[in-house]
């Protein structure tokens, strides 16, 4: 099919999160022509849905004792021995000056009288270093404020176009991408670098704290194109959304890891605490051992309930104004949180894997750039530190613009070239079938069989379609990446951080980083 439409830039920015416009506001900044595509609404993506906030250490009295070592610490604790120390330090430690920034475009943190920002703490921090916005509104202040900067600086904003495949020279560097409009006419982006920054993979599971949007494009798109994913298997589930009956698809309202920071604890429906004698942390231990003591306690304990539990948050006088979000969200679900107990329970919540990449962005592809959740850099390991993502696109997105610049300076990438390209064919399960499988056999709590029976549902109900809807692109990314996770997780004989095994439930030193290396020409990933 020849395209019907086309651009050009010099860097074109898939995805409008805070990786994604922290990217093209810098990019701009550095005059390069930036173009940036998203298959949705500008603030339809994960950021605007985060609650706690950014982790970073600020130099203030505010938290006497805390200092970017710490923070460090506390990461590669929750990552479980799979982070990348290069990662994790550059990250951190370029994480004030991001924070800075965001501030001068106009993002408004909580503040006391006095000005110093307010820190809330969250699950295997070991300090009050979580900064917020809104009480528990800190994504949508984050996205509203880079939002307006990218519309206030004229950086040109593609909604509800999107991308389908990279283009590639003969030498394998890309040069631009396949993009279907909000009709489904394909046309073609052409551009020497193209930085993917589209977010995660929620949607692969029933539940999850994501929209509808997470579906795994970025990763599918980098996969054809040659890049290496890591990791994939480490799905972190959050430990507490709001349970809203059995059976609950789609995004559920998230209850912020930072109502516990500030006091409520994991009941169960006797009363008795889901977290006591779990690890020294309790109810502030890692995200991973919170969310797997909960899916044991429902499953095994005389007072599981099943599919849920509850978060005592009784004692907090200040719920309605110190978590606005959370306390809108129980009142809507017919809960009082100052009187009730708040029914909660783990959902799909971050893609801790994702393709590989540099803290600068580079993947191993000339002219692939990844940021934010779609990256796999290093810094997450097998387990993200709470409120480590937003930190991480900030500082990961103004890198990227600055290696996109720079490796244009010095002409290493490839010329921007308007082709002719085929609608892509790629294997698309039924997307209903996938999540029930997904959540049924390779969320918390894996075996060998049960990932056997996903690898079997899948490769019965794939069949090869013509990508040429936004819902095929999306069925066909979930469908490859739920094959990704599947695979590398089955290799995983081991426990760790957010890849439990059932079969294997300790945790190994021999096992390193997965890595998908390349796919089949049938589209099935292969591992090293
Ligand atoms: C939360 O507020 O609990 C979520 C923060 C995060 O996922 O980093």
């Amino acid at each position: 099919t020849a395209p019907r439409w086309e651009a050009r830039a010099d860097l074109i920015v898939v995805g409008t999160g805070v990786a994604g416009l922290t990217a093209a506001l810098r990019a701009h900044e550095l005059r390069l022509r930036v173009l940036v595509v998203t298959k949705a609404s500008g603030d339809d993506g994960n950021t605007r849905w985060a609650q706690g906030g950014v982790a970073v250490v600020l130099p203030d009295e505010h938290e006497p004792g805390d200092t970017v070592a710490r923070h460090i610490e506390d990461t590669l604790v929750a990552g479980a021995g799979l982070c990348e120390d290069v990662a994790v330090t550059t990250i951190i430690a370029d994480g004030p000056a991001a924070v800075t920034r965001l501030r001068a475009l106009g993002a408004v943190f909580d503040a006391s009288p006095d000005g110093t920002l307010e820190r809330t703490r969250e699950g295997g921090h070991s300090a009050f270093r979580v900064v917020h916005a809104g009480g528990d509104a800190t994504g949508a202040e984050v996205e509203r404020a880079l939002l307006k900067a990218t519309v206030d600086g004229r950086v040109p904003l593609l909604e509800n176009h999107v991308a389908v495949d990279a283009l590639r020279t003969p030498l394998g560097a890309v040069c631009g991408l396949l993009v279907l409009d909000g009709n489904g006419v394909p046309g073609v982006l052409g551009a020497p670098a193209v930085l993917l920054a589209t977010g995660g993979l929620g949607q692969m599971y029933q539940a999850t704290s994501n929209p509808s949007v997470a579906t795994g494009d970025g990763l599918a798109l980098a996969l054809r194109a040659g890049a290496v994913a890591a990791d994939v298997e480490f799905v972190q589930f959050h430990p507490t959304v709001l349970y809203t009956g059995r059976g609950a698809r789609g995004r559920c309202p998230l209850v912020t890891e930072a109502v516990r920071g500030e006091g409520a604890v994991l009941v169960d429906a006797t009363g008795a605490r889901v977290m006591k004698g779990v690890h020294p942390l309790e109810d502030l231990a890692p995200r991973d051992v919170v969310a797997a003591a909960i899916t044991r306690h429902m499953a095994l304990e005389p007072g599981g309930v099943d599919d849920h539990v509850f978060l005592d948050a009784t004692s907090l006088h200040d719920m309605a104004s110190r978590f606005p979000t959370v306390h809108a969200a129980c009142l809507a679900a017919g809960v009082d949180p100052a009187h009730d107990p708040i029914p909660v329970a783990p959902a799909a919540h971050f893609a801790c894997g994702g393709v590989v990449s540099t803290v600068d962005g580079r993947t191993g592809v000339t002219g692939l750039y990844a940021a934010g959740e779609v990256a796999r850099t290093g810094l997450h390991g097998a387990n993200r530190l709470a409120s480590n993502s937003l930190l991480e696109g900030l500082v990961c997105g103004e890198r990227a613009a600055e290696a996109v610049a720079a490796d244009l300076a010095v002409g290493l990438l490839a010329e921007p070239r308007v082709m002719t390209p085929v609608l892509l064919v790629a294997p698309v399960a039924d997307r209903d079938l996938l999540q029930r499988v997904m959540s049924r056999y390779a969320a918390i709590g894996r075996d060998a069989e049960g990932l056997a029976v996903v690898g079997s549902v899948l490769d019965v109900s794939a069949v090869d379609r013509v990508l040429d809807t936004r819902e095929l692109v999306e069925d066909a990314a979930l469908t490859m990446a739920a094959r990704a996770l599947i695979a590398a997780a089955a290799e995983r004989t081991e426990s760790r951080g957010c890849h439990v095994r059932t079969d294997f439930p300790v945790r190994d030193e021999a096992w390193q980083h997965s890595q998908v290396v390349r796919l089949t020409p049938t589209g099935q990933p292969v591992l090293a």
